[in-house]
């Protein structure tokens, strides 16, 4: 059997460590989780515990905590989660030039060691961010992903599933747009077995489940009260780089650079996307209504505004 691909995980914090978590169960990845000098320890911390699980567990994974990027060399893929979540009334753009600094100065420090990697990249403001990174990886667009559609679509899933009574695995939905408020649900394309939710769901309930779906990360935030969802994102993540590392050649909504598709050019933007082996494979285009179209260029423009703040606030990038 060939090795185990190598996982790196940036920032071994709630959305860090429970990729960690997620990837060894997995049991077909190693995986590196790796966090600042200043927490020496604690990604040691919890690689030593997560390794001590494999036996009850039943994986053979190896987990490794470090705060240095030597053990992250050569790595398959890089998960970049490093930086600040949000706070109650904060909101995901309220966190842009903090963590626009950090995920510079890590995608660097990953490229320098493993110039061969996937990189999907978790930290908000999450359009912008992935954008950076690919920028300062100089990386082509089909390694560099973001992942936000995928945490959206599965809170819609969960949302039609509940209202409907039905299992979640039978519900499939299609979010388009950036991350965030200005994210655009397709009921039209959201299904229950095949049968779009506008046959099954009156226009005032659907809207109210996009509505808390478009909110859901705030949602958390609020009852939550220090920090922000990790669970569902970190699941999330695990799906995309199951696709990529298995082949699986699944269709997922993710954070990709647009060139002309869906009338947008050299913005990463929340579209259906084929991830496999060479990363992102292919970009679906789907033809949208009037309203829909509105709709997905009101947030490619929400997510320009940031990169124009990033633009005049770091010269040096060259975005
Ligand atoms: N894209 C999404 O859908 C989505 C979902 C959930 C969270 N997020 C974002 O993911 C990020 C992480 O969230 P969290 O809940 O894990 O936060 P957290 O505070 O629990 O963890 C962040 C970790 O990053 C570390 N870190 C900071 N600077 C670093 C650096 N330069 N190098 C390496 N590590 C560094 C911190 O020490 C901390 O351990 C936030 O920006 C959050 O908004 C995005």
């Amino acid at each position: 059997m060939a090795a185990r691909k190598k996982v790196t995980v940036i920032g071994a914090g709630n959305v860090g460590a429970t990729v960690a978590q997620r990837l060894a169960e997995r049991d077909f990845y190693d995986v590196v989780l790796l966090d600042i000098p200043q927490v020496e320890g604690m990604p040691q911390g919890k690689a030593l515990d997560l390794l001590e699980s494999g036996p009850v567990y039943g994986y053979d994974s190896l987990i490794t905590g470090t705060t240095s990027y030597d053990d992250t060399a050569d790595s398959d893929l890089v998960v970049i989660t490093s930086g600040l979540p949000r706070k109650p009334g904060m909101t995901r753009d309220d966190l842009l030039i903090t963590n626009a600094g950090i995920v510079k100065a890590v995608t660097e420090s990953v490229v320098a060691r493993s110039p061969n990697c996937f990189i999907i990249v978790v930290t908000n403001p999450l359009d912008a961010m992935v954008q950076l990174c690919q920028k300062v990886s100089g990386f082509p667009k089909n390694r560099v992903i973001g992942m936000a559609g995928v945490l959206d679509s599965a809170r819609y899933r969960t949302f039609i599933a509940q209202e409907l009574g039905v299992s979640v695995e039978d519900v499939s939905a299609f979010v388009l747009g950036g991350h965030g408020d200005t994210m655009v649900p397709l009921p039209r394309y959201s299904t229950v077995s095949g049968i779009p939710i506008t046959e099954l769901l009156p226009a005032e309930r659907i809207e109210a489940l996009s509505k808390r779906a478009a909110n859901g990360g705030a949602e958390i935030v609020a009852l939550l009260k220090t920090g922000s969802a990790f669970y569902a994102p970190s699941a999330s993540v695990v799906a995309m780089v199951d696709s990529i590392l298995r082949d699986k050649k699944r269709v997922l909504p993710c954070a990709a650079l647009l060139e002309g598709e869906y009338g947008v050019n050299g913005l990463y933007v929340g579209v259906p996307v084929k991830l496999g082996a060479e990363g992102v494979e292919q970009i679906i285009e789907i033809k949208l209504t009037g309203e829909e179209k509105t709709a997905f260029h009101n947030s490619a423009n929400a997510v320009q505004e940031l990169i124009n703040v990033m633009r005049e606030k770091m010269p040096e990038v060259g975005l």
